[in-house]
């Protein structure tokens, strides 16, 4: 059972960084992502944000501490469960990353087939999440003729296409002009439900009017700097 409130990410004294590097990037980090709500990670380039991200992906695998998705520890993860695991998250990048020589629903319905949808039902599905995201009337088009905007909502469609109850959204407006970032920023609040957390890197301040709380990734603390925000927590 979810509830507004529930941590779906939780993490304590987690330690988070590359085999290559002598040092975390982030060490000794405590953060709850609660399901029902925006989480923002801010942060200068550098004080990362895509690192975490990676591990809250499954992606990366803590160094220290603890990391648990939905009560599950993920240093624990191996194989199938992993992979279960990670397709139960839908990540928006900045570069949105579409396929150029699939039309945009053929691009949200390639992961649902790769996940062992029958084509039938992918193709349904991918465009529901279309329609969902005003991209109705844009399905069998290219994402070459699209604008940024356009094709930021197509690669959220392609994120929610299974509907994942973790969103993870990279910087998804770096690259939009300003009326598209502020679209991206009101669809993806719009994508918080009682069941799914959305958590969006950025350093892009028009983030912060939405109703999310905030973590500020920093030197000061080995990582984090603090979290504000969400009264209820
Ligand atoms: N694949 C990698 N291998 C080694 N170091 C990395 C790798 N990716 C990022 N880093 C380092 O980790 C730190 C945090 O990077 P990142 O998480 O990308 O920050 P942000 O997303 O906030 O810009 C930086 O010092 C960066 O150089
Ligand atoms: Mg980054």
């Amino acid at each position: 059972m979810t509830h507004p409130g529930e941590a779906g990410i939780c993490a304590r004294g987690l330690s988070v960084g590359y085999r290559s590097e002598l040092q975390p990037v982030l060490s000794g980090f405590d953060l709850d992502v609660p399901v029902g709500h925006v989480t923002l990670l801010f942060g200068a380039s550098g004080s990362g944000k895509t690192t975490l991200l990676s591990a809250f992906a499954g992606l990366l695998r803590p160094q220290a501490g603890t990391l648990t998705a939905w009560g599950h520890d993920m240093a624990g993860l191996r194989g199938s469960e992993l992979l279960e695991y990670r397709r139960s998250v839908g990540i928006v990048f900045q570069s949105f990353h579409l396929i150029p020589s699939l039309s945009a629903w053929e691009n949200v319905a390639l992961p649902l087939r790769l996940a062992g949808w029958k084509p039938g039902a992918a193709r349904l599905r991918a465009f529901e999440a279309l329609d969902a995201l005003g991209m109705a009337g844009h399905s069998r088009r290219r994402p070459g003729r699209m604008s940024g905007g356009q094709r930021q909502r197509v690669a959220i469609a392609r994120a929610v296409g299974a509907r994942p109850r973790l969103v993870l959204a990279d910087e998804p407006t770096a690259h939009l002009d300003a009326a598209s970032a502020a679209d991206t920023v009101s669809l993806l609040a719009g994508l918080v439900s009682p069941g799914v957390a959305v958590v969006v890197a950025t350093h892009d301040p028009r983030f912060a009017v939405t109703d999310s709380r905030v973590v500020h990734l920093g030197p000061d603390v080995g990582g984090p700097a603090g979290v504000s925000g969400g009264s209820d927590l």
